[in-house]
């Protein structure tokens, strides 16, 4: 029988500052009632001047320090899924490593936008599965506010800063751990969301900065349409491959981009609202750290008991999109 690895730690960090959508009816011609119904989103938390993506997941492995008792030199991977890496190099991962004292681990990390967290779980549990590593540290952060245009209504409202870390190790117990995952990924998508800027296509220059070509650039409408499809489609064929519906399902954690694109997606699915992880009102989209922070409150207001079936799907940049689906096995 095959080797499970499962997530037996957890952790989060949201920095300190909130932008409300009231905040924002100052900054640009838009309104809370326009931004709540269009997208779920209340509010956003904000980066400190000067934190970058490393130091806010090294903030959630505090957390998941606090919560369960992990020595970091005992990790053996760290995986950093991210688009917005404090540099180019060295990896995020290489700087986590040496701000939590991780000396034994190697790591790298992984760009799959809003994906990451799903795409970087897949290959955790692959690293665990075939019994090459025992301790596997997911990270997600992304300091979207970093990329983010402050002046464009159609992307400032979306996006919010948020990291998560997970702990993937395997399991004893086969009834429980990660099932199955699915990985999906269309470069047609390139064209639709991007940063355009700083990269080798378009080194920064002056030009590239007069431009706003270091910001996210984004066609809500074919998003919007592909994610629900998806995301959904995604979903359905993992629970098919392993004879489940969506009865099965104790908690559905989707990526949270709209709110009307997961409840499209709910729908789709046949899931009941009991079903489903929502908390974009209060963080916004963080990109890859959707998902686990998802997980964190999900576990923290007892929705996730040991035997729930846990689906996790995601849609993003490039385009990519996957599922995942476990049985949790972390006790309250
Ligand atoms: N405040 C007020 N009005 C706004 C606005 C804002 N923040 N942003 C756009 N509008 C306006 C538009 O200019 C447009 O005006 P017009 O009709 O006069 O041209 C109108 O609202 C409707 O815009 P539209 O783009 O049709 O809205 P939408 O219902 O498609 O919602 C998004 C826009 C961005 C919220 C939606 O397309 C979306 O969520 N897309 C996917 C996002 C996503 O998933 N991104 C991350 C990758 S997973």
């Amino acid at each position: 029988m095959r080797r499970k690895a499962t997530i037996t730690a957890i952790g989060k960090y949201v920095p300190e500052k909130i932008l409300s959508n009231f905040d924002l009816e100052k900054m640009v011609d838009t309104s809370d009632e326009w931004i709540r119904t269009r997208t779920g989103i209340s509010e956003r938390h904000i980066a400190a001047e000067g934190e970058a993506s490393s130091d806010m997941a090294s903030f959630a492995f505090q957390d998941l320090q606090r919560r369960f008792d992990i020595d970091p030199q005992e990790i053996d991977v760290i995986i950093v899924a991210t688009i917005t890496p404090d540099m180019f190099f060295p990896s995020t991962a290489a700087l986590i490593q040496y701000n939590i004292g991780a000396t034994n681990a190697w790591g790298f990390d992984i760009s799959a936008a809003c994906s990451g967290f799903v795409y970087a779980m897949i290959i955790a549990a692959q690293l665990v599965e075939n019994g090459l590593y025992k301790k596997v540290l997911v990270a997600a952060t992304d300091t979207m506010s970093t990329i983010t245009d402050y002046t464009n209504r159609d992307t400032c409202v979306l996006f919010g800063d948020a990291a998560s870390v997970v702990l993937v190790e395997p399991t004893e117990n086969a009834e429980f751990g990660i099932i199955d995952y699915l990985a999906k990924m269309d470069g047609s998508g390139k064209d639709f969301l991007y940063m355009a800027g700083g990269g080798s296509r378009h080194p920064a220059s002056h030009e590239t900065i007069d431009k706003k070509m270091h910001y996210i650039y984004q066609e809500g409408k074919t998003v919007f349409k592909l994610a629900v499809s998806k995301m959904a489609d995604v979903s359905i064929e993992l629970l098919q491959r392993n004879s489940f519906t969506g009865a099965d399902v104790g908690l559905f954690i989707p990526h949270q981009a709209n709110k009307r694109i997961i409840d499209a997606c709910v729908n789709r699915l046949k899931l009941k609202d009991g079903q489903v992880l929502i908390n974009i009102d209060k963080y916004a989209n963080t990109t890859a750290a959707t998902i686990p922070l998802g997980i964190v409150d999900g576990y923290d207001q007892g929705r996730l008991k040991p035997g729930d079936l846990l689906l996790m799907s995601a849609f993003g940049g490039g385009f990519t999109w996957g599922s995942m689906l476990m049985r949790w096995s972390l006790l309250q």
